[in-house]
């Protein structure tokens, strides 16, 4: 926390993603001040107007402006989201040589101010690109986040609420790994309130097993369908950045699937994925370890397979 106490996030990137996360700032009042930075400054201009207007309304006070990298230096939280994004039937990682070089020049500016607050990285493909942010930032891994699978989890958890017609707050169940096409759910640990997800499938025959395989592929190709149909995804994102703002500014310890260098969890090193991370004020607390299945095993490695191919593949 910036020693004024104030819960101080600047936002890089004005888009369709940035802007969404900054209204769900404003309606959640989850912040004190939020600056956001684009490439157009009129732009950041003007979409800081829009929500000022909104301020009387909000269930608390708010500062909101326009900004430069100088006002990283203080800052509690960056958010970048700025970058290209995915286009109707590009893969998330078709995206990676475009944005990473975007995403270092941001990185470079962010830090020349001296900053050394969490930097939360939310361009696709997010486990790459929060990589490429920890590399060019030279901060500590447990300060470098990406978004991860926060949105799949969400995503997972909206489908099984009314698949199971019980509220998505009771549902634990997680999806893991790259945020793409290796994703996949850890049904092996997955709850249902008190009780195994697994156990209540198999004890009432109006479940069936093949109906959570037709959950996880619909979850997991769910940005596709909704690129297909609006060109672009923004709400759902932008409310599982707000919910990681949240966990951090309020230092919650909560956990959420964010993407993190595992550092030895799950024998993995040297990449970003998605994992169950205690997140708190610090960043990242701890990786949960979990006890998987060996088909999860094998998921998670194709998963960190297809990730350190993709690291490999980045251009200097
Ligand atoms: C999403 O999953 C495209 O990554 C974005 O909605």
């Amino acid at each position: 926390m910036n020693n004024r106490d104030l819960r101080k996030v600047v936002l890089v990137g004005a888009g369709f993603v940035g802007m969404s996360y900054a209204f769900a700032l404003l309606n959640q009042g989850v912040v004190d001040e939020l600056t956001i930075i684009n490439r157009s400054k009129d732009k950041a201009l003007g979409e800081a107007m829009d929500l000022n207007h909104g301020l009387s309304y909000a269930p608390k006070d708010m500062k909101i402006k326009a900004g430069d990298y100088n006002d990283c230096k203080d800052a509690d939280l960056v958010v970048i989201t700025a970058g290209a994004s995915q286009k109707t039937g590009e893969t998330r990682l078709q995206l990676v040589n475009k944005n990473a070089k975007i995403i270092r020049q941001i990185v470079d500016q962010i830090m020349e101010s001296g900053f050394n607050g969490i930097l939360l990285v939310a361009s696709n493909p997010v486990d790459i690109m929060s990589y490429v942010a920890w590399k060019q930032s030279g901060l500590e891994s447990n300060k470098v986040i990406g978004s991860g699978t926060t949105l799949d989890t969400a995503r997972l958890q909206y489908e099984l609420s009314k698949y199971l017609d019980i509220s998505s707050k009771s549902i634990n169940a997680y999806i893991i790994g790259e945020h793409g096409d290796t994703e996949f759910p850890v049904w092996s640990n997955a709850y249902i309130g008190v009780k195994p997800l697994l156990d209540v499938i198999k004890e009432d025959e109006a479940y069936q097993y093949k109906d959570l395989e037709k959950i996880y592929t619909d979850v997991r190709d769910a940005a596709y369908q909704i690129i297909e149909k609006k060109k672009a995804t923004y709400l759902g994102i932008g409310m599982a950045l707000m919910r990681i703002t949240k966990a951090i500014v309020d230092n919650e310890n909560s956990i959420l699937t964010v993407s993190v260098n595992p550092n030895g969890e799950f024998s993995m090193n040297n990449l970003y994925i998605g994992l169950p991370v205690i997140i708190n004020r610090n960043g990242v607390r701890d990786v949960v370890s979990l006890n998987l299945t060996p088909r999860d095993k094998a998921l998670l490695r194709k998963s960190e397979f297809v990730l350190k191919e993709t690291i490999q593949s980045l251009e200097d």
